[in-house]
């Protein structure tokens, strides 16, 4: 994960206006620790989030420098294993996202030639590879050696005391250049500058470049110059960036969704419709259709799976991290990654290996110019507008809303048009009493969530929730499932949350299993006497959607009440870019 950013210009820019701001649209991508270098050779970097560190360090001006916001993989959240690192001379800087896998043997071999480490991070090891490279080669050849011995991942940012030029690196990370009227950016993804510019370069593969205030150069990892084309983006910044009244972006994202909804629902009638038309007859063809996805979006494919099951699709879904393990693909397979990033490493890695195998690639995204989408045939935009607080809600929502419209387009009986007032009305009819559920439930360590068919994913997708928000260990499992051991558990007074849909009699069965045992069961159904009440007296599909909307603020009401960092929970990041 992680995020960079570096700036050249032929002029001045500011280190807190202009590069840490533009960090700080990458924040999503990770907030362990931040840190920047310039040209002049100063460096400062601290622990925590870009607002505390703009508050403890003074602005300079500098024409060249790169910045990082760190999710730790190798070596503690410390200011020491923080980004930039240097070599043993403090000329070279180096930000890195990405994992060097060899970084040990590296290691050794840098220590055995006189190179004193002190950081515990495989990246490290970057500015002494150059520093040593360089004695004896130009950088070109430098890099050409360094592409050739590492393996890994990673997207990195070089600079050298006193030498206005950036050199920029990558394999699998994202990288790509922005093109602005003074200055030229060099970013994790296009979102680090779009407030600026919409001129972009993305780096493939294996390439890198060099960057001087005037000029820019590509190469290929050969050291062979390439021509590449300037890519023109549109991107609207919208109001959904700023969390307004709300207390945290997550509840704000959550009372958006009859919006987000309605905005889709209107780009599938109306500029997305051919392109949805023409995955529908993709699915019509395939023989097999198959989809990849991780954490939210693989509980929003477990129920495409559902719905295109309901109308005769053979529709299969693998967590995109053990896709190659467990799945085959060919030419006649339909993939389908679901993936609100776009940049989410697992996914990406698992579209790469279906692509080889010749699968047609459809995908579905929330950020527009994403790896995800640059790499697939057809690609839907879920157009959930910008989500800020790390849980997936909105997007999720749309993931499942992007689905349930395919289905129907292929038969599945749905009402489309009522989903943003139903939405509207469980949020309305329910939020006062989630509050005081939310009162009951904050201390309890364990929180069961059964579901069945159409209520399982739903009963996932809240486990999630419960687990990476409120801190509270959940498990969303098949209401059937249950009795072969997991009842285990169930203790007078175990939360247990029944997700009954229509007139589901076996899941009605499941809770009263539990009850009969002491659980506290909690049902969320369309009954006169459950706990929370869901308005959908049909299986179309939307007792899904309403029933996670219920558990996202259940959740959000529980971290509130422990005084969690709701928006930004601890370990996590929104774009997860390391396998
Ligand atoms: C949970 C959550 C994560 C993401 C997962 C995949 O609230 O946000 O589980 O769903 O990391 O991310 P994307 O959809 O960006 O591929």
């Amino acid at each position: 994960m992680c995020g960079i950013v570096g700036i050249i210009t032929d002029s001045e820019i500011s280190i807190k206006n202009d590069l840490l701001k533009s960090l700080k649209r990458l924040e999503y991508r990770g907030y362990d620790s931040v840190g920047y270098a310039d040209v002049q050779g100063n460096m400062e970097k601290d622990v925590g989030e870009i607002s505390k560190f703009l508050d403890t360090i003074k602005d300079s001006k500098t024409s060249c420098a790169i910045s990082h916001t760190r999710w730790a993989t190798h070596g503690g959240v410390t200011k020491i294993n923080s980004h930039p690192h240097w070599d043993c001379k403090k000329n070279i800087f180096t930000v890195h996202n990405g994992i060097i896998e060899n970084y040990q043997e590296l290691k050794k071999e840098l220590s055995g030639k006189g190179h004193v480490f002190i950081t515990e991070t495989d990246s490290e090891v970057i500015s002494h590879f150059f520093e040593e490279e360089l004695k004896s080669k130009s950088m070109v050849e430098a890099i050409k050696n360094f592409i050739k011995r590492i393996e890994g991942t990673y997207a990195i940012l070089l600079i050298e005391k006193d030498k206005n030029r950036i050199y920029a690196i990558k394999k699998d990370s994202p990288l790509v250049l922005g093109l602005a009227k003074d200055r030229f950016y060099l970013a994790s993804d296009i979102y680090a500058f779009s407030d600026t510019t919409n001129k972009a370069i993305f780096f493939e593969d294996g390439e890198f470049a060099i960057i001087d205030p005037n000029k820019y150069t590509f190469y290929d990892s050969k050291g062979k110059e390439l021509k590449k084309g300037i890519y023109e983006f549109t991107w609207a910044i919208s109001q959904e960036e700023s969390v307004q009244d709300y207390p945290h972006y997550m509840i704000k994202e959550i009372h958006e969704q009859p919006i987000s909804t309605q905005r889709l629902i209107n780009s599938l009638d109306g500029e997305q419709h051919d392109k949805i038309t023409k995955i529908a007859n993709l699915v019509k063809n395939s023989k097999r259709v198959v989809f990849t996805a991780a954490g939210s979006s693989y509980y929003a494919s477990l129920l495409g799976i559902y719905f295109l099951n309901r109308v005769g699709v053979n529709a299969h879904t693998l967590i995109a991290s053990e896709f190659h393990n467990f799945m085959l693909v060919d030419k006649d397979t339909l993939f389908i990654a679901i993936s609100q990033s776009g940049e989410t490493m697992d996914v990406v890695a698992a579209t790469k290996w279906a692509r080889e195998r010749g699968a047609k690639i459809v995908s579905l995204v929330n950020v527009p110019h994403s790896t995800l989408q640059r790499m697939s045939d057809i690609s839907l935009e879920i157009h959930a507008g910008p989500e800020i607080c790390v849980a997936a809600t909105k997007t999720f929502t749309n993931q499942v809303v992007a689905l349930l419209y395919l289905s129907f387009l292929l038969g599945f009986s749905v009402n489309m048009q009522t989903i943003p007032k139903k939405i509207d009305y469980v949020i309305r009819e329910n939020e006062d009493s989630i509050k005081k559920m939310a009162n009951e439930l904050y201390e309890k360590k364990d929180i069961y969530i059964i579901g069945r068919g159409l209520s399982y994913p739903p009963s996932r997708e809240m486990a999630l929730k419960l687990k990476e928000i409120s801190y509270i260990h959940a498990e969303g499992m098949m209401g059937g499932e249950l009795k072969h051991g997991t009842i285990a558990l169930i203790e007078p007074g175990t939360p247990v949350i029944a997700l009954i849909p229509g007139k589901d009699f076996d899941m009605y069965s499941n809770a009263k299993e539990v009850e009969a045992r002491g659980a506290r069961v909690i049902t969320i159904a369309n009954m006169m006497d459950s706990d929370f009440k869901i308005d959908v007296t049909i299986n179309d599909g939307k007792f899904a959607i309403l029933s996670v909307i219920i558990g996202q603020l259940l959740t959000y009401y529980i971290a509130r009440k422990k005084g969690l960092p709701i928006d930004k929970p601890r370990n996590l990041a929104k774009s997860v870019t390391v396998k």
